[in-house]
């Protein structure tokens, strides 16, 4: 399923790669870097204990409010009477930048809307597209399932990593990309220093972690080490398309485990094709 939010630097064109890249046992899966949470609600629910993190308070505030049923209802009520206008808009984004007292409700809604009201998602400016918001409701409503068994986190990753780290651990990272961490707001920042404090904390856990990243060689650098596996990604590059027909934006996905391993890949195609986990010989 999709998301019920856009997100900056959500995962939606790259989500069924970086599905595709997971190791074929974890029992835990931790979405470190959270966001929008594409691959969560991409990949298939399993057996799996599975947790979603961002450091970002008002996301997690937001689904937190859309996991619980008698949440959701209020959420969609506030929602239905939303007036889609700028004036609005900057009236709701201030009151969350000034922290006004709200309950959670009510700031989720407003989130919500400034997401969905703001020019590619920024949560910057107003976009001044027309726009239904009931129609997102049956989406949402989705979501409120999806989310029912999902543990809902709200912290820095490093002390997320520390806390689910187990050998059956499967942690997806989407950090800030490299040069992009501007875009992201209400995390307290991201810089070198965090891109650093990451790989430093994923080279020393017991669990598995898959890593998404542009490309380019500040993180190529970062993760050469003997444990890590790394393979080029390229998909259309959505802004540099219009002016540039077939531009591409080069990403990479990262890891401790080997990521061309072909045993991996036929395991996956087992399952996939035949149900029964049964064996390939006819
Ligand atoms: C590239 S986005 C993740 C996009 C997500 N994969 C999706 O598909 O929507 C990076 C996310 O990391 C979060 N973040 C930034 N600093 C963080 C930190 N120190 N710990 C945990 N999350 C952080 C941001 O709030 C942002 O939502």
């Amino acid at each position: 399923m999709n998301s019920p939010i856009s997100w900056v630097g959500g995962k939606k064109a790259l989500r069924e790669e970086v599905v595709q890249h997971f190791p074929f046992h974890y029992e835990n899966y931790i979405e470190v870097f959270g966001g929008g949470g594409w691959v969560l609600f991409y990949k298939q629910k399993r057996r799996d204990f599975e947790v979603y993190n961002d450091a970002n308070g008002l996301l997690v505030n937001l689904y937190r409010c859309i996991q619980s049923r008698r949440k959701v209802k209020r959420l969609k009520k506030l929602l239905q009477y939303s007036l889609n206008s700028r004036e609005e808009f900057n009236r709701m984004r201030l009151a969350l930048q000034l922290h006004l007292p709200m309950s959670d409700v009510r700031r989720a809604a407003y989130f919500y809307q400034v997401i969905r009201y703001s020019y590619s998602s920024g949560l910057m400016s107003f976009a001044s597209q027309p726009h239904d918001i009931r129609s997102d409701f049956p989406l949402i409503d989705q979501a409120t399932a999806r989310l029912a068994e999902v543990v809902i986190e709200n912290a820095d990753f490093q002390k997320l990593i520390r806390h689910y780290d187990r050998k059956a651990s499967l942690f997806y990272c989407d950090p800030p990309y490299h040069n992009s961490e501007k875009f992201y707001h209400n995390i307290g920042g991201f810089t070198e220093r965090d891109h650093i404090r990451l790989r430093d904390t994923l080279l020393s856990i017991e669990g598995k972690f898959l890593l998404s990243y542009n490309d380019d060689a500040f993180i190529r650098n970062l993760y050469r080490h003997e444990k890590v596996h790394m393979i080029e990604l390229k998909r259309l590059h959505n802004m540099r398309q219009r002016f540039e027909g077939g531009a591409e934006f080069p990403e990479l996905l990262i890891a401790n485990y080997d990521l061309n391993d072909p045993s991996r890949l036929l395991m996956g195609q087992t399952t996939l094709f035949q149900p029964n986990g049964g064996l390939l010989i006819p």
